[in-house]
């Protein structure tokens, strides 16, 4: 049993987390999510990624570079990056069960990707300065504890030069319960928050349902927090743009009076 959310370390958030990441796989499998993604991969070019985030790799130049991407869950946008052009991919994740998912998912498209099991500030130092690009994608800061060792694990496996892209759901959705469909909605959080959000409530983002599941964190960053981590930990921003459109599961809020930003990108160059 983990302790309360305002006496839990890091590596106690990771290891609850893992193991309820490696829980939701299951359940993510047998959703039709799954198998459309199966069908997808076995057509020639197919891809999961937005027209905002395919125009910014296309920009940056995916032909022939070496891809990485941390988070990679099931390799749904990893393959995608592949099937766009990238010269060789390859995606960390500490779920087995999600990377097992990934493989299968790449044997239905006949696509080359390196899937590799680990917690994110335990790459193998054997990756260091590999690759062109690292991608970090929908649904992944937050479950990060340490916004610094995170960024510099970004840092270290890139080459001098080389870019991270960071596309996220915006820090201001943490202030609005996801299962709360309400208009206008309802903040019944502080943007402010310090301290880890606990729930045993089940972290499936497909069925956005409630289930008994184990403990896990959600760590709050606000926007400076990236900005500035981005920044701190060695990197040069070439881009950042916030948006009005959704990249999760908060799609009732768009197109409202009073738009709130709901999605960003921020790109970073690695300076030497
Ligand atoms: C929301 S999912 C990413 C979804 C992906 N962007 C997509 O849209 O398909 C977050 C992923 O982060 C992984 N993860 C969370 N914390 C991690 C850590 N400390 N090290 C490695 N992987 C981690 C989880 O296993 C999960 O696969």
């Amino acid at each position: 049993m983990p302790p309360p959310e305002n006496e839990i370390g890091k590596d106690q958030i990771i290891a609850a987390n893992k193991a309820s990441w490696n829980e939701a796989a299951e359940r993510h499998r047998s959703h039709d999510q799954y198998a459309a993604l199966l069908a997808g991969f076995a057509r020639p070019g197919f891809s999961v990624l937005d027209a905002t985030l395919t125009g910014r790799l296309e920009g940056l130049g995916l032909e022939g570079k070496a891809v990485a991407q941390l988070c990679c869950n099931n390799a749904r946008e990893l393959l995608s990056v592949k099937n766009l052009g990238a010269g060789s991919v390859t995606g960390f994740d500490f779920s087995e069960a999600f990377l097992a998912q990934g493989r299968e998912l790449a044997a239905a498209g006949g696509l080359e990707a390196e899937l590799v099991q680990t917690e994110i500030a335990k790459i193998p130092a054997s990756y260091d300065g590999r690759f062109d690009l690292a991608l970090v994608t929908i649904g992944v800061l937050g479950w990060m504890p340490d916004l610094a060792e995170f960024f510099g694990t970004a840092r270290r496996i890139l080459k001098p030069g080389g870019h991270l892209v960071i596309y996220e759901g915006h820090p201001i959705l943490n202030m609005y319960d996801d299962r709360d469909k309400r208009l206008p909605p309802v903040a019944d959080e502080s943007y402010f928050r310090r301290a880890p959000y606990r729930s045993d409530n089940g972290l499936d983002y497909w069925r956005n349902e409630d289930y008994a599941s184990t403990a896990f964190f959600w760590n709050f960053h606000k926007m400076s927090d990236v900005v500035m981590g981005v920044l701190r930990a060695g990197f040069a921003i070439e881009d950042f743009e916030e948006f009005p459109h959704d990249v999760g599961n908060h799609s009732h809020l768009e197109n409202q009076p009073q738009q709130l930003p709901l999605s960003y990108i921020l790109v970073g160059r690695r300076e030497d």
